[in-house]
């Protein structure tokens, strides 16, 4: 069970992740959206997605560091394990709370409103309350990690992380031992990963891979559009009686109309 769990599952959850994405952007490269409903209740959409991307980026960040950096480098800067396990908590429980609180507001605004309902999807919902299932589970470990903030335990992970992507055996030995509400955030964890593909979440690739896309392959491709209200056009006829004045004042007196073109012409 652990060994398939923590050993086979990551493989199984990563690949579903990497192959499902590349074939959905080649299959149906335009559901690839964020599905944005932001004309609806816009004010909750705007603080609720704010505390949820600033919360979960930190965390996405500092589970990347925190977990994938080989702990020699840690060792080498005089950073100890105990100060890192104390920055994980601190840093990781303030974005969890954040995170928390705004998907909150997310899933209510999403449940309640009955024309962000109809326009979601079953996989929008599940997402996000698996999203908030992981945060209460993360939070949860820090209950855990409180209790040995020597960040003993915490080296456990980083091996296990560590051996996983670099195709080790052995990696699901190493936390064994750990407690249940780690591996069940671990288990879901991957789960998120495993069904990243058929879900809104596609846009997060959109936002590390866009702007490369945009600088190495399409660049010219951009499509500007004005923030201006009034069109173009309503714009253009103001613009007019103004445009003929000038030329009027320009225009030595006795010749106005004559060899001077109209701005129709
Ligand atoms: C497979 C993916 C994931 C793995 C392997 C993982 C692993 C971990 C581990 C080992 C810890 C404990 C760190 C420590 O204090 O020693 C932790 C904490 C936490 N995780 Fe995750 N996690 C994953 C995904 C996520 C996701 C997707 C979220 C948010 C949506 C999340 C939110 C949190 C939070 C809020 C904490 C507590 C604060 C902290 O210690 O940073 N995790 N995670």
């Amino acid at each position: 069970m652990n060994s398939f769990f923590f050993g086979i599952y990551p493989y199984i959850a990563l690949s579903v992740m990497v192959i499902g994405s590349i074939a959905r952007y080649e299959r149906d490269p335009f559901t690839w959206k964020t599905s944005s409903s932001q004309l609806l209740r816009r004010r909750q959409l705007i603080i609720g997605s704010v505390l949820f991307h600033v919360g979960v980026l930190v965390i996405f960040f500092g589970h990347l560091v925190g977990l994938l950096t080989p702990i020699t480098v840690f060792d080498a800067l005089g950073i100890s394990h105990g100060a890192k396990q104390l920055l994980a908590v601190v840093a990781g429980g303030i974005a969890g709370i954040m995170a928390l609180i705004g998907g909150a507001m997310l899933l209510h605004r999403r449940w309640i409103d009955p024309r962000i309902r109809k326009t979601s999807s079953l996989a929008d919902m599940a997402i996000l309350i698996m999203l908030l299932a992981q945060l209460v589970l993360g939070l949860g470990t820090i209950f855990v990690s409180l209790q040995h903030l020597d960040g003993h335990e915490m080296t456990k992970f980083m091996a296990w992380a560590q051996m996983i992507f670099t195709f080790r055996a052995g990696a699901a030995e190493q936390i064994a031992d750990v407690a249940l509400i780690f591996k069940l955030h671990i288990v879901l964890g991957l789960t998120i990963f495993l069904v990243f593909p058929f879900t809104r979440l596609v846009h997060i690739a959109s936002g590390f891979f866009a702007p490369l896309r945009y600088l190495f392959l399409r660049s010219g491709y951009q499509l500007v559009r004005s923030r201006r209200r009034r069109p173009l056009e309503e714009r253009r006829r103001s613009a007019e009686p103004r445009a003929a004045g000038a030329r009027a004042a320009t225009i030595p007196h006795g010749t106005a109309g004559g060899a001077v073109p109209s701005a129709a012409e």
